[in-house]
C-alpha cells in the first residue's frame, strides 16, 4: 500500500521470518555460526533460547539455506512439539522421508537407527531440528536423549539443534532431564537487541526493501531511539511498531516517520514506555504475532533465495 510512497519494493518490516531480512547482529551471527559449525563437525546436540520474537525461527531458516547447499545433508524439522514421544518418532521418520504410518515405536526406532547408521557410513550427515522446543514434554525430551545416544566410536550420527523460548532452558535444568543437559554440545542465547543494534537494524531493514541511503531517513534517528524503547529491542516489536507507523507516516502523507506517529502507534498496541520491563501487553501482542507467522517446512526458506549473509566465516569454523 505504502511501497510506491516511500519508493520501496517490499514491505520492510514483514512478521514472516525471511532469511532474506536477515540482519547479522553479533548475536544472531554467533548462534547461526553455533548451529552451524554443531552440525558440520558432528557435535550432537545444540541448544538456542531466546525471548519471544528475538529471531530463533528466523535463524534455523537460515541455517536451513545453508544446509541445504550441501548435498549430503538431510534434515527433519519440527516445529509441533507438543507431540507424544511416538508421534514424535512418526513425524520425525516420515520428514526424513521414510515410511511412518501404522509403525510402532519398536518398528520407527529400528527403521530411524537404520537409516542414520547407513548414512553414517556414507559420511553424511543427518540433522533433527526441533522449533518451539520449550513445549517439549518431558517424555519426548527423554526420547531425545535416547536419539542422542546413537554414535559411532567417532562421532554423533544424529545432530540435533532445540530452539525454543526460555521455557526450555528451565526444562533442562531440571533434575529429571540432567542427562539430557549433560549431552548438550553447544549452548547459546538470543536476546533483545541494544540500542545501536536497533537503529542498524531498522536501517538494514529498509535497505532490504530498496529504500535509497542517500535520502532524508524514513525513520531518523530520534524515532528509532523511540521505536526502541517501546519495543525493548525485540525485533518482532520493532517490526509491528515500524510497520504500523509507516502506514500511519503515508496515510498523512509525511516523508519520514515522528516520534508522535510512534507514541500513537504505542498507544494504540498498548505499549509503555517502561523503565526496564517490558509490559505484558506487549509480551501478549509478541506471543500473537509469533503463533500468526508460525511456518510450516514448505514455506519461503527453501532453497534458491538469495544466500544468508553472516559476518562470520562459516565454512572457516
Ligand atoms: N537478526 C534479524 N534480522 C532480521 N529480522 C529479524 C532478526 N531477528 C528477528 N527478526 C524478525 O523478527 C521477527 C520475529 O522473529 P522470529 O519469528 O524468528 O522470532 P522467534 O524468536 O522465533 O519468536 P517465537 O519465540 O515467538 O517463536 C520476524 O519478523 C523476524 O524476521
Ligand atoms: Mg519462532
Amino acid at each position: 500500500m505504502y511501497k510506491a510512497f516511500f519508493k520501496l519494493n517490499r514491505n520492510p518490516f514483514e512478521l514472516t521470518p525471511d532469511p532474506t531480512c536477515f540482519v547479522p547482529t553479533k548475536r544472531h551471527d554467533e548462534a547461526l555460526a553455533a548451529l552451524y559449525y554443531g552440525v558440520r563437525r558432528h557435535k550432537g546436540l545444540v541448544v538456542v533460547t531466546g525471548e519471544v520474537g528475538t529471531g530463533k525461527t528466523l535463524l534455523l531458516r537460515c541455517l536451513l539455506r545453508l544446509l541445504e547447499q550441501s548435498k549430503d545433508i538431510a534434515y527433519a524439522y519440527l516445529f509441533n512439539s507438543t507431540l507424544c514421544p511416538t508421534e514424535f518418532l512418526q513425524y520425525t521418520v516420515a520428514d526424513f522421508g521414510l515410511p511412518a504410518s501404522g509403525k510402532n515405536k519398536c518398528e520407527l526406532l529400528t527403521d530411524l537407527s537404520r537409516f542414520l547408521v547407513t548414512r553414517g557410513t556414507h559420511q553424511m550427515t543427518t540433522v533433527l531440528i526441533v522449533d518451539e522446543a520449550h513445549q517439549l514434554s518431558a517424555e519426548t525430551l527423554e526420547e531425545i536423549r535416547m536419539l542422542s545416544n546413537l554414535e559411532t566410536t567417532t562421532e554423533k550420527l544424529l545432530q540435533i539443534m532445540l530452539v525454543g523460548q526460555p521455557e526450555l532452558d528451565e526444562k533442562l535444568d531440571s533434575t529429571d532431564l540432567r542427562q539430557l543437559k549433560q549431552r548438550i554440545a553447544l549452548r547459546t542465547q538470543l536476546g533483545p537487541l541494544t540500542a545501536q543494534e536497533t537503529l542498524t537494524y531498522i536501517e538494514k531493514r529498509l535497505r532490504i526493501a530498496g529504500a535509497d541511503p542517500s535520502s532524508a531517513p524514513l525513520f531518523p534517528a530520534h524515532t528509532v531511539e523511540r521505536v526502541h524503547r517501546y519495543s525493548q529491542g525485540l525485533p518482532r516489536l520493532i517490526n509491528t511498531i515500524c510497520e504500523n507507523a509507516l502506514i500511519t507516516a503515508y496515510a498523512r502523507r509525511l516523508f519520514s516517520v515522528t516520534t508522535e506517529i510512534v507514541d500513537e502507534v504505542a498507544r494504540d498496541f498498548r505499549l509503555d514506555l517502561p523503565g526496564s520491563r517490558i509490559n505484558s501487553e506487549a509480551r501478549i501482542l509478541n506471543r500473537m504475532d509469533a503463533k500468526r507467522v508460525a511456518g510450516s517446512k514448505g514455506d519461503s526458506y527453501a532453497a534458491g533465495g538469495a544466500p544468508v549473509v553472516s559476518a562470520i566465516n562459516l565454512e572457516a569454523l
